[in-house]
């Protein structure tokens, strides 16, 4: 199979091209409706917008919820019950692309495949139900809550700092792809460790790290800074996400020569990292400067794909 990388809307793509049932793993990392558009942190163009208004395409994506056969009627009945809480909101506007974007890959996915979706506190708890109304009322599962907590950012004098995302875990059937993985904590001293104790003491250049099972909660995984331009894993897409949460991902639920879809690519990292891990890959962006950028980096890491326009 040959690495793909889109240029376009997502939801035409999905549709156009992608087969039932023939994917293994999606990763996904929408505009988290943060209200906001986003630049290149170089050039300072604009890399998408995060700015969601009731339009008349949500009036027809909202129709089509509701008339096409392919939606559940679960899925039907909670898209009412949002219109009424919501109103035509741009949160609902949000909530409606998302929706339809997710049917989709509910039916890409294969028997074994799983979704993973990136996204924060702003929308999670809708979009826990839209998943649970996709997945679970078909032959789907909820795995994880992923709670993915870093330190970089700003922080506020009238809340707690607002420091993690939250990656909400689906699978298609209740027999997925899965391997667990391990999570390294840095450990003071070298005691407490041995045969009555089950975890693993491992020691790295003179620092002890204590070595268990990884719990849904990733706090070890810094995110890349978007002020800090020394950091040389930084390409200057805004929102880039670091490779080693993609690794974490991509190991636990896929295999070598697994096929691998981003439907929201933007800097590539996901493509990157399967074609590291010898995975098979499709991207998609409808944003010029995201592509740009993946390709980039797909050239530099002398990678093999093709362009799809
Ligand atoms: C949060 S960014 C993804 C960042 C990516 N995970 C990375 O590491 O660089 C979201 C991306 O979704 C893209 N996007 C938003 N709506 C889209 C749509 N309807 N079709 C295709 N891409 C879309 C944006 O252009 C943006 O690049």
């Amino acid at each position: 199979m040959e690495n793909q990388l889109f240029l376009g809307e997502n939801l035409e793509i999905l549709q156009k091209f992608i087969q039932n049932n023939s994917i293994d793993l999606v990763y996904i990392d929408p505009p988290f409706n943060s209200n906001r558009n986003y630049n290149s942190i170089d050039t300072k163009n604009q890399a998408f917008s995060d700015i969601w208004k009731w339009n008349n395409d949500s009036e027809t994506e909202f129709l089509n919820i509701l008339n096409q056969p392919h939606f559940s009627d679960e899925t039907k009945l909670l898209i009412q019950s949002f219109e009424k809480f919501l109103k035509k909101s741009n949160l609902f506007a949000y909530l409606v692309s998302l929706t339809l974007r997710i049917n989709e890959i509910f039916r890409i996915l294969k028997p074994t495949g799983s979704l993973f979706l990136h996204c924060n506190p702003t929308a999670s708890h809708y979009l826990k139900l839209i998943l649970d109304a996709i997945f679970c009322c078909n032959s789907g599962t909820f795995r994880n809550e992923i709670i993915w907590g870093y330190r970089t950012g700003g922080i506020s004098k009238q809340w707690f700092a607002r420091k993690h995302d939250i990656i909400l875990f689906y699978a298609k059937t209740a027999k997925p792809i899965f391997h667990q993985q391990n999570y390294l904590s840095p450990q003071k001293y070298k005691y407490g460790f041995g045969k009555k104790h089950h975890y693993e003491l491992i020691e790295k250049n003179g620092q002890y790290f204590k070595n268990s099972v990884c719990r849904d909660i990733w706090d070890d995984i810094d995110s890349i800074g978007t002020l800090g331009r020394k950091n040389d894993v930084r390409n200057g897409y805004p929102t880039q996400k670091p490779e080693n949460l993609l690794e974490r991902i991509i190991k636990s639920a896929s295999n070598e020569k697994s096929l691998i879809l981003d439907a929201y690519c933007g800097s590539g990292t996901t493509l990157i990292v399967a074609a590291k891990l010898n995975r098979n890959f499709i991207g998609i962006d409808n944003s010029e400067t995201a592509i740009y950028t993946s390709q980039k980096r797909l050239t530099d890491a002398k990678i093999e794909y093709k362009l799809m326009k």
